[in-house]
């Protein structure tokens, strides 16, 4: 090695210790904006050192000004480009977009590691090719082109540019067991004949792509969370692959960290929708009957009520629980509940907030959601400690949560079935409110609508929630 490739090594080290710190800190949200500023750092210092290599000569003995020009600017235009887009869309997206931005920066993180292991794989000379390299940028290749088709899918799936209901692909569990059986075989010819190995690392990449399109296309809404923290792992795994293949070790410690905290979370997320993982990464396990059984909707009418009534009915109530959905990250209406929550308890009432894991489109959403409103950490309740207070409570008060409070989830045979949910239905009255008739994010209508203890309050939560608080001040005066 010589002196700066050594320096190199240590630059890399260092910067992963920042990672690691940096994802330390993210442990908890009073360290959380520490550990992005900390990992912001490694990032920076990986970036330039790597950007110093560049001006180093081939042979890596000294620096040379005698490099690639084009190359250069191609590198700068592309770190500005990169920067200015991303940048600009991580502080103009809202909240509630961010995990479809999430899904394209994995599609960008995913195609990138690609064309990394594959750019490494037919840019190596024949003398330097080894069962190594082929072998790490082999799955570098396979594992990023599923993340970057995949993650497109979702991504498309989450901006409802492309139907959040699961595809009907036909023979689809046949042709996914083909497409796998094909990219293994083409991993093993592409470890087996170095001398064809371009060949076969673009037929890898081809049917990857494939496999990424029929993993995700045929997965519904409800289950987006746990595919998007699959995705996510991946993306991390094939960015590792990439960094054993070029031997960087900023490279390999970023992307294992991003792979294995992927994975851990989508092992959450599956318990959390009592799910299969090995269902998810065989694509699809909402299945057919599901989505046919989505169209016979729950019937019956909806009652719908006022804001004046609803106050009446907190009012008079000992118990309320609050369930906050994806509608109230939409309406913004976390102060409202938050100010509506403290009026109740001054009046004696015993306010709990109940938190679903996959209520709203993030992990953690509501509990950074009411955090940020400065509900007291102690009111915000689990599903499994929450649930068996629902019977004593009088009041159960729905603020934009839809699916995750379906009884539909109880029974076989529609998007949601066997997926863990609020008992919001056992509550002695149930208020919802919500603008319309609108289905969750599963695409089903909800049966909790339609039973005899519940009442509807159409409007835009913000907007109800205001009129409640309103009415009950009345109510005082
Ligand atoms: P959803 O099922 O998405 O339902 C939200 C409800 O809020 C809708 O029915 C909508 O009805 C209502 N709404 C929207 N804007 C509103 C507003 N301004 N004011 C009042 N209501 C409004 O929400 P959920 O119960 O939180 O469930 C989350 C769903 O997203 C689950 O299916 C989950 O699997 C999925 N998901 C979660 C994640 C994570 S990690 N949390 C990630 C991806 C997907 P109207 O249109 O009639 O108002």
């Amino acid at each position: 090695m010589t002196a700066f490739e050594i320096i190199q090594w240590f630059v890399y080290l260092f910067a992963s210790v920042l990672f690691v710190r940096g994802l330390h800190y993210m442990n908890s949200p009073k360290t959380a904006v520490k550990g992005n500023h900390v990992s912001i750092l490694g990032m920076v210092i990986a970036v330039i050192m790597a950007f110093v290599g560049f001006f180093y000569d081939t042979e890596g003995k000294r620096f040379t000004a005698d490099f690639n020009v084009t190359a250069l600017i191609v590198v700068v235009a592309c770190i500005l480009v990169g920067a200015i887009v991303g940048v600009r869309l991580a502080t103009k997206t809202k909240s509630t977009d961010f995990p479809q931005l999430v899904s394209l920066f994995n599609t960008v993180g995913g195609g990138a590691a690609a064309l990394v292991a594959l750019n490494d794989i037919m840019n190596t000379t024949d003398d330097e090719v080894s069962l190594v390299l082929l072998i790490t940028a082999g799955l570098g290749v396979i594992i990023g082109s599923v993340t970057f088709s995949g993650s497109l899918v979702a991504a498309g799936k989450l901006q409802r540019i492309l139907s959040g209901k699961p595809a009907h692909i036909p023979g689809k569990t046949f042709l996914t067991l083909l497409n796998i059986a094909a990219i293994i075989a083409s991993f093993v010819l592409l470890c087996a004949q170095p001398d064809q190995r371009s060949l076969w690392a673009i037929v890898a990449l081809a049917l990857s792509f494939i496999y990424g399109l029929l993993f995700v296309f045929p997965i519904g809404g409800a289950d987006m969370p746990v595919v998007i923290s699959v995705l996510n792992a991946c993306t991390g795994t094939a960015v590792a692959m990439s960094g054993l293949a070029l031997g960087n070790v900023a490279l390999i410690v970023a992307g294992a960290l991003v792979g294995a905290s992927g994975m851990t979370l989508s092992v959450l997320m599956a318990k959390a929708m009592n799910r299969k993982l090995s269902a998810v990464l065989l694509g699809g396990f909402g299945g057919d009957d599901a989505a046919a059984a989505a169209g016979d909707g729950p019937q019956g009418t909806m009652k719908e009520t006022s804001a004046d009534d609803v106050a009446m009915q907190l009012a008079y109530a000992q118990k309320v629980i609050f369930v906050p959905g994806f509608g109230l990250a939409q309406a913004q209406a976390q102060r409202d509940l938050a100010d509506l929550g403290a009026m109740l308890e001054k009046k004696g009432i015993e306010v709990e907030y109940a938190i679903h894991p996959v209520a709203g489109r993030m992990p953690g959403h509501m509990n950074v959601l009411l955090a940020e409103a400065n509900v007291p950490y102690e009111e915000l309740v689990d599903r499994d400690d929450i649930n068996p207070q629902f019977p004593q409570a009088n009041v159960a008060l729905v603020v934009g949560a839809n699916d995750v409070t379906n009884p539909a989830a109880r029974r076989p045979g529609t998007p949601v079935s066997g997926m863990p949910i609020l008992d919001v239905d056992k509550a002695q009255h149930v208020v919802v409110i919500k603008r319309g008739r609108g289905t969750g994010y599963a695409g089903i209508q909800n049966e909790l609508y339609f039973q005899d203890n519940t009442q509807m309050l159409f409007g835009d939560a913000k907007k109800e929630l205001e009129e409640i608080i309103a009415a009950l001040k009345e109510l005082d005066a």
